[in-house]
């Protein structure tokens, strides 16, 4: 198993996308493109390719579990490329910087038949301690859709708020986690 975690504007094969596309937009009927969000290359990522079995004969490696992490420059209120709106992290709509820099999880992804052992999670772990060295990043926050929330909650992510739907992928809840104390590095 290897973990990849890719810095903004470094290279992503196109497997990473691959895989974006077969878990979270094609279930939903959203054409091929709308895996691509417009600031892909400001956010990092992470993946987890596993290295095919000998008997498979030699091939690349295979992309099983994808994610990405980005700076909220705003409240976090975005349209995604299949026309969902997503609305504003509450708390960031303040002035106070107490909660900056703060970060955005999204498009977290594993192949169905590797659902369930761990590789969501090591991503995960792997964006949030990166965003932390490479922009001091305090709190983040993401939009779960329902299915999700229980995984967010064992990697000590917490609900807030209350529910709202998201135009075309169905009903979420926003979530939030303390990255780092105010006055650590
Ligand atoms: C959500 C998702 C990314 C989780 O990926 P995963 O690789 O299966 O997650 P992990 O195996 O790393 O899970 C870590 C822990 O959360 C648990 N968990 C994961 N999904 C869960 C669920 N739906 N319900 C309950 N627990 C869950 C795991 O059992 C594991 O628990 P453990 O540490 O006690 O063993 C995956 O289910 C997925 O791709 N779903 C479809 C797309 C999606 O909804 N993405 C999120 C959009 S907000």
């Amino acid at each position: 198993m290897n973990l990849i975690v890719a810095l903004p504007g470094e290279p992503l094969p196109k497997e990473y996308f691959d895989v974006r596309f077969e878990v979270l937009r094609k279930p939903l009927g959203s054409p091929r493109g709308s895996e691509l969000l417009n600031d892909d290359d400001k956010a990092i990522h992470a993946y987890i390719s596993l290295t095919p079995a000998l008997s498979e004969g030699e091939g690349a490696e295979k992309i099983i579990a994808v994610g990405r992490i980005a700076l909220i420059a705003g409240d976090g209120s975005v349209k995604d490329p299949v026309g969902s709106n997503c609305p504003a992290f509450e708390p960031l709509s303040s002035s106070s910087s107490d909660l900056r820099p703060a970060v955005q999880i999204r498009q977290m992804g594993t192949l169905p038949e590797f659902q369930g052992k761990g590789f969501a999670a090591k991503i995960l772990f792997a964006l949030e301690e990166t965003a932390k060295q490479h922009w001091n990043a305090r709190t983040g926050w993401l939009q779960a859709r329902l299915n999700a929330i229980p995984f967010y909650e064992k990697c000590g992510w917490t609900s807030y708020g209350e529910e709202y739907d998201v135009n075309k992928v169905g009903a979420h809840s926003s979530m939030w986690k303390k990255l780092r104390e105010r006055n650590t590095q």
